[in-house]
């Protein structure tokens, strides 16, 4: 009888494998990061050969780590990054380019030619996608690709070039590559394409030909937790594939927020704020996106509003790497710790322009407040409390467009373990913050739809029980104090608007 789920969890930066047990904990983890690719400024690629060979190191690393045999795992889950856009050839699994990833700013003038075109501007699908038109999305990567590549489009419209997103290339590849894989995603990351209806739950001709996409090359949309298939690489043979998630609604599954109006917050290279608004569409006013939260096998799709933020992690990763004011993205603490306060500096990280929720494709990083006072140590600051603020704007905006105020928020991912982004975290939104004892909920809930759909997990009040919390942090700022910060964010913020040309 086997006793635990494996997750695969294709990220921005690398590639891991998790293999949980039946109350949620990490038997065996194996990570492996991926190349980062920046052709240009404002261009970010990944080779999509290179993470496939990540993806079945890390699985057999993770298999030798935990001495797992194939008969021990029960299913696997596929959980991603989402919209980076991959388009391979069937017949040869060869993909066409690098796969253009989620913060890549290329389609910024097809962004601004699409909105002038409609007087609805970036708003024009957002009542069929609930999304804005944004560099962030797949269709219009997907379009570059087709109006970019030699050959791609004849290649597309004959069904011999297929598109996916990372999850579809890594099923696909899982599951027999050009000996006959399954050409399929599931509902959450096709609804972050812009070629998905929320309403219908399919793809959508409008769409289709607005952004001019041969349906021959899109995958099949699934539920979130169902057998598509087996493995049929060395790796894992015959073990089910169950469990789709794009990571973000992942983490919202592995956080067990399955009622309407609970939220997470996960703090990775970006951020990602997410409400479950249960069976009911709920349509963004205040610059939010509405987007698919997960659906079961037979029971009916749940949406969540969600706050994206680009860059979170990914600023502390560029003090790092290109300033190398920091060695190691843990030493970001004790820098910051070397202060008081910011000492009057903020750090807008619009390095993708902004995403939620202000949606401008032309802002672009600003660092504002300096004098002669402010030291690394100020900035170490600023870089932390960045993430905060950009936190706090799109909680803001989801109260505004829910209609409730938050009373406590769920966090998760890798800046969880920072205490002092916490603690500010919980003091600029006046409310607690709460760390759950299991963090890795992203792989956590693809191993969870996934178990489900094989009957190793019987419903939700199994994986709630697996849910405890570790620690909460809560408010001690005065408001005098807060107004004063959140003051300065927005002039900061304002400096960034309007940069590129
Ligand atoms: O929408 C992009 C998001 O899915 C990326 O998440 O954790 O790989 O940075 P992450």
């Amino acid at each position: 009888m086997p006793q635990y789920v494996a997750a695969i969890d294709q990220g921005t930066t690398s590639t891991r494998c998790i293999v949980f047990n039946r109350q949620g904990q990490i038997v065996s983890l194996a990570q492996k990061e991926h190349k980062q690719i920046y052709p240009q400024p404002g261009w970010v690629e990944h080779n999509p050969e290179e993470i496939w060979k990540n993806t079945l190191e890390v699985i057999a690393l993770a298999r030798i780590k935990g001495k797992l045999s194939v008969q021990d795992i029960a299913a696997v889950g596929i959980t991603n990054q989402r919209e980076t856009t991959v388009v391979w050839n069937r017949k040869t699994g060869k993909a066409y380019h690098n796969a253009i990833v989620w913060q890549d700013t290329r389609t910024g003038e097809l962004v601004s030619q699409f909105a002038a075109a409609d007087a609805l501007g970036q708003d024009r699908f957002r009542e069929k996608t609930g999304l804005p038109l944004a560099t962030y999305f797949s269709g219009l990567k997907l379009k570059w690709l087709l109006d970019n590549v030699p050959g791609l489009r004849d290649d597309a419209e004959r069904g011999d070039a297929l598109f996916g997103n990372m999850d579809t290339f890594v099923v696909w590849n899982l599951t027999g590559g050009p000996q006959g894989g399954l050409h399929l995603t599931d509902v959450t990351n096709a609804s972050r394409t812009q070629l998905m209806n929320l309403h219908t739950l399919g793809w959508d001709d409008s769409l289709l030909d607005a952004f001019t996409i041969p349906r021959a090359m899109l995958p099949q949309i699934r539920p979130s937790s169902q057998v598509y298939g087996t493995v049929t690489s060395e790796v894992l043979p015959g073990v089910p594939v169950a469990g789709i998630l794009g990571d973000q609604q992942a983490a919202l599954v592995g956080q067990t927020c399955y009622e309407p109006g609970m939220a997470k917050n996960t703090y990775g290279t970006g951020c990602f704020l997410l409400m479950n608004t249960g069976t009911k569409l709920r349509p963004s006013t205040c610059g939010l996106l509405t987007t698919v939260a997960y659906q079961f096998d037979n029971q009916p799709v749940h949406y969540a509003l969600e706050g994206s933020v680009a860059i979170a992690g990914a600023l502390v990763q560029w003090l790092r790497d290109n300033l190398g004011i920091i060695e190691k993205s843990t030493d970001i603490d004790a820098l910051a710790r070397s202060v008081d306060d910011n000492g009057g500096a903020y750090f807008v990280p619009a390095f993708s322009g902004l995403y939620a929720p202000h949606w401008k494709a032309d802002a672009r990083g600003v660092i504002a407040g300096l004098t002669r006072f402010v030291t690394k140590g100020h900035l170490a600051r600023a870089v932390l409390e960045a993430t905060a603020y950009q936190t706090v704007d799109v909680v803001r905006a989801m109260e505004q467009d829910a209609g409730v105020s938050l009373r406590s928020l769920r966090v998760d991912g890798g800046m969880v373990v920072n205490d002092l982004l916490m603690q500010f975290q919980s003091d600029m939104l006046n409310c607690p913050v709460i760390r759950p004892l299991i963090t890795e909920t992203t792989a956590l809930g693809a191993a969870y739809a996934a178990g489900l759909a094989v009957g190793f997990w019987n419903g939700f009040d199994d994986l709630r029980q697996n849910w405890g919390i570790a620690k909460t942090y809560e408010p001690h700022m005065e408001e005098i104090q807060r107004s004063k910060l959140m003051r300065g964010w927005q002039k900061a913020i304002e400096r960034s608007f309007g940069w590129e040309d």
